[in-house]
């Protein structure tokens, strides 16, 4: 995007002293969102959050200091948009896009606005340009909606304005900062079932007590809407996720060998970040009628651990 391009969007979508458009790397674009509550920067490639930061928190988020910003690649970190698949392309796995295109596409702003609590919302669309209708022929209507405030809440509305019903996927990956993630609890799955990826073939499982992580994990829990939280004893808080239109959660870190397999993660970032990941998927991808809609949302808090 041109620096041109920038101020037309500043003129049109800016909010003087809380939203401001900049480029970064290169041609990409970001909203940078500094309000009474918290920091935000919401990359347009991939409509990305990647980060949100609370005054007088750390970082709520994590990013990777290897993740790569080209057009065609992910950014490693923050809160990726999986869609309309979730991992591998059900039919075609070899050619499409892991995790779907959502991420990988450039997203346009709609509106912005400062609402009366002191927040700061920013809506983003992505256009169905030809390529994208390539991989995924039936129309449809994509918006994200992220609220920057005391809490993070990211809403992401799939419509389907074909004729014929639509099935789809959808995570919120979301990458969380933990200070070691050896020493980590997520709470909220006791007693789930989850589809173990790691073992061959998956393998369906019960979840036993706290989610904790002392190798590579990664797993889909099924039948679940519950609120998840991660407590962080090292940084002596407690991540709290609650989540709407999604009964499934999926729980990743890499840990040593895939880690040192991806180019974009340090060999040694794995002890500081773990995904918690709102989602669709397995038991739980929808099926959106004609003319209807589906959202799917997280709102992320963060709390003293006491
Ligand atoms: C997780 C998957 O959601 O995403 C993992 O369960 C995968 O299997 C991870 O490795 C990261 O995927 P990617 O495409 O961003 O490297």
């Amino acid at each position: 995007m041109t620096t041109t391009q920038i101020d037309m969007l500043n003129a049109r979508y800016g909010i003087p002293g809380a939203l401001a458009f900049e480029g970064f790397h290169g041609a990409f674009v970001m909203a940078r969102i500094r309000n009474e509550h918290a920091t935000a920067e919401i990359c347009l490639h991939g409509a990305h959050v990647m980060a949100y930061q609370p005054h007088g928190q750390a970082p709520v988020l994590w990013m990777s200091a290897h993740s790569k910003f080209e057009a065609n690649a992910p950014i490693r970190g923050g809160i990726p948009i999986c869609w309309p698949w979730f991992g591998k392309h059900p039919q075609d796995p070899d050619c499409m896009p892991f995790h779907g295109f959502a991420r990988l596409a450039d997203w346009s702003v709609c509106a912005t606005r400062a609402l009366a609590d002191g927040s700061t919302q920013l809506d983003l669309q992505l256009p169905a340009s030809a390529p994208l209708i390539a991989m995924w022929p039936e129309p449809w209507e994509l918006r994200l909606q992220v609220t920057v405030g005391k809490t993070l809440r990211v809403a992401l509305t799939m419509c389907n304005s074909g004729d014929v019903v639509a099935t789809h996927a959808t995570a919120l990956h979301t990458y969380f900062t933990v200070g070691d993630v050896t020493a980590v609890r997520v709470l909220g799955l006791e007693g789930c079932r989850y589809l173990d990826t790691l073992t061959t073939p998956p393998a369906m499982k019960t979840q036993a007590g706290a989610v904790t992580v002392g190798e590579e994990v990664d797993r889909a829990y099924v039948d679940t809407e519950a609120t998840c939280t991660i407590e962080d004893p090292s940084m002596g808080r407690r991540i709290r996720i609650a989540k709407e239109g999604s009964r499934s959660t999926v729980v990743w870190n890499p840990w040593i060998a895939k880690s040192a397999r991806m180019p974009d993660f340090g060999d040694t970032e794995y002890p500081g970040m773990i995904c918690v990941e709102t989602v669709n998927t397995a038991t739980d991808v929808r099926v959106v009628a004609p003319g209807a809609t589906h959202c799917i949302a997280a709102t992320i808090s963060v709390e003293p651990l006491t």
